[in-house]
C-alpha cells in the first residue's frame, strides 16, 4: 500500500515536490493545505488531489496521512512539524528546517518521541554532481579537509515575497535562505565536522536604495524588506578546519542568475562544486592532476528525488538522508552569524 502525502503550504516550491511524489512507486499525494483558499483550491485542482483545507491541521490529524510535507514560510516549519510528528507523520521538511537551533532542537524531540521521521528538504544533495563528490571524498581523496570557501551570490535577484523579506515570516535574508543551501552541502561534504565558532556580519547594504529592484519579475524591493541583503562569515570547525561563507541576494558582482561555489581543500587534494572536479599535487614526481569526476544525468529534478529518496527510506526502514542533527549545525551557524552581526565579535556555538 502507498504512503499518503499531505503538502502544507502550497505555493511556489510545493509546486517542486509533487513530480517526486509522483515518481516514487511507494508515494501518492492524497490532501493539500494552504491559508489561502483559492492557492489550495487551484493545487488541489491542477494536481488531482482530492482533499484540500485552509487549515493545517485537518491534514495534519487525517488519519489517512502518513507523510507531511510542510513548504511553508521558514517561521512555520517548527510548529507545524511538531505538530506532524506528535500527530504520528513522518515530515520531510523545506529548508531551513527552522528559523532557530532552540526550534530544531524541540523537532528532535518531537522526532524522537514518535519515532518517525524528519528530514530537511536540502535539494543539493541530490543532484548527481553532489553525490559524486561525495563518494569520492569519502574514498579519502582529499586527506584532511582543513579549509572551505562558499559563496552564494546573486545580481539583484531577490524574492520579494513576504515569507522572504519580513522578519516575522522569515527570520532572515539571504543568510538564512540561502546561506542554508551552500552550507549544508560544505558541511555534509566535508563530512559534517561540528562547528565551534563563528564571527560575521548581516547588513541590508543595497534593498533599500531607492529604485533596487530584483531581476526575477522586476519587481520593485518592498518597503517592508526588513532583513539583511548579504552576509560573510568566518567558521571554526572541533578539527580546526575553517570555513569561509558569502552569501547575498543582490551585490555588484558579475552573475547571471546567481553565482554558487564551494571549495574545500584538504592534505591529499581540493575540489570544486559545481565543476565536480578534484585538484591533486604529486610531490615525488612534482606533477599537479586535474580530474573531472563523471556521473549519471539525474532523472529527476532534486527537488523531486529527494521526496522519492525520503519515502524509499521510511520504506525500507532507514535512516534519514538529510538528519536534523545536521540541519542543527546548519542552524547553529547561521544564527551564529545574526548574533555576531549583532556583538560585532566571534560568538561560541556551544
Ligand atoms: N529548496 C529550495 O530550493 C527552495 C526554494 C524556494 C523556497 N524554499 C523554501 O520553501 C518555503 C516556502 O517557499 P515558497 O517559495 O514556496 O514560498 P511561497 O510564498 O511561494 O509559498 C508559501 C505558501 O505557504 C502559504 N502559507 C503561509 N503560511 C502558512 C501557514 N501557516 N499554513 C499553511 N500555508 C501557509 C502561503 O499562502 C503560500 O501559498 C520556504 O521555507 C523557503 O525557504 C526552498
Amino acid at each position: 500500500m502507498k504512503l499518503k502525502v499531505g503538502i502544507i503550504g502550497v505555493g511556489g516550491i510545493a509546486k517542486t515536490h509533487v513530480p517526486g511524489w509522483q515518481a516514487s512507486p511507494d508515494t501518492e499525494i492524497v490532501a493539500a493545505s494552504d491559508i489561502v483558499e483559492d492557492t489550495v483550491k487551484k493545487f488541489a485542482a491542477d494536481n488531482k488531489i482530492p482533499k484540500y483545507s485552509t487549515k493545517a491541521e485537518d491534514i495534519i490529524n487525517d488519519p489517512d496521512i502518513d507523510i507531511i510535507d510542510v513548504c511553508t514560510p521558514n517561521n512555520y516549519h517548527a510548529p507545524l512539524s511538531i505538530a506532524a510528528l506528535n500527530a504520528g507523520k513522518n515530515v520531510i521538511c523545506e529548508k531551513p528546517l527552522a528559523a532557530t537551533p532552540k526550534e530544531i532542537f524541540e523537532m528532535i524531540a518531537a522526532r524522537d518521541k514518535s519515532k518517525k521521521m524528519l528530514m530537511t528538504a536540502q535539494h543539493f544533495r541530490f543532484r548527481g554532481n553532489s553525490k559524486a563528490m561525495k563518494r569520492e571524498i569519502e574514498t579519502g581523496a582529499l586527506g584532511d579537509i582543513y579549509h572551505a570557501r562558499s559563496w552564494m551570490i546573486r545580481r539583484a535577484a531577490v524574492p520579494t515575497r513576504p515569507g522572504f523579506v519580513m522578519k516575522k515570516h522569515s527570520s532572515g535574508g539571504p543568510c538564512i535562505d540561502i546561506g542554508v543551501h551552500i552550507l549544508d552541502l560544505t558541511l555534509w561534504l566535508m563530512g559534517n565536522p561540528k562547528p565551534v565558532s563563528v564571527s560575521g556580519t548581516a547588513k541590508a547594504k543595497l534593498a533599500h536604495t531607492p529604485g533596487a529592484f530584483s531581476v526575477w519579475g522586476g519587481a520593485a524591493i518592498p518597503k517592508e524588506f526588513d532583513v539583511e541583503d548579504y552576509a560573510t562569515a568566518f567558521v571554526r570547525f572541533d578539527t580546526g578546519a575553517t570555513l569561509m561563507l558569502e552569501v547575498s541576494w543582490m551585490m555588484h558582482h558579475p552573475t547571471e542568475g546567481e553565482d554558487m561555489q564551494m571549495w574545500l581543500y584538504g592534505t591529499k587534494g581540493g575540489c570544486h562544486w559545481p565543476k565536480c572536479e578534484i585538484y591533486q599535487t604529486n610531490y615525488e614526481t612534482k606533477q599537479l592532476y586535474d580530474r573531472s569526476l563523471k556521473y549519471t544525468k539525474d532523472a529527476l529534478e532534486p527537488h523531486a528525488q529527494e521526496c522519492v529518496e525520503f519515502a524509499e527510506a521510511i520504506v525500507s526502514g532507514k535512516p534519514s538522508p538529510v538528519p536534523a542533527e545536521q540541519s542543527l549545525a546548519v542552524m547553529s551557524i547561521l544564527d551564529g552569524v545574526y548574533r555576531s552581526a549583532v556583538s560585532n565579535a566571534e560568538v561560541r556555538l556551544d
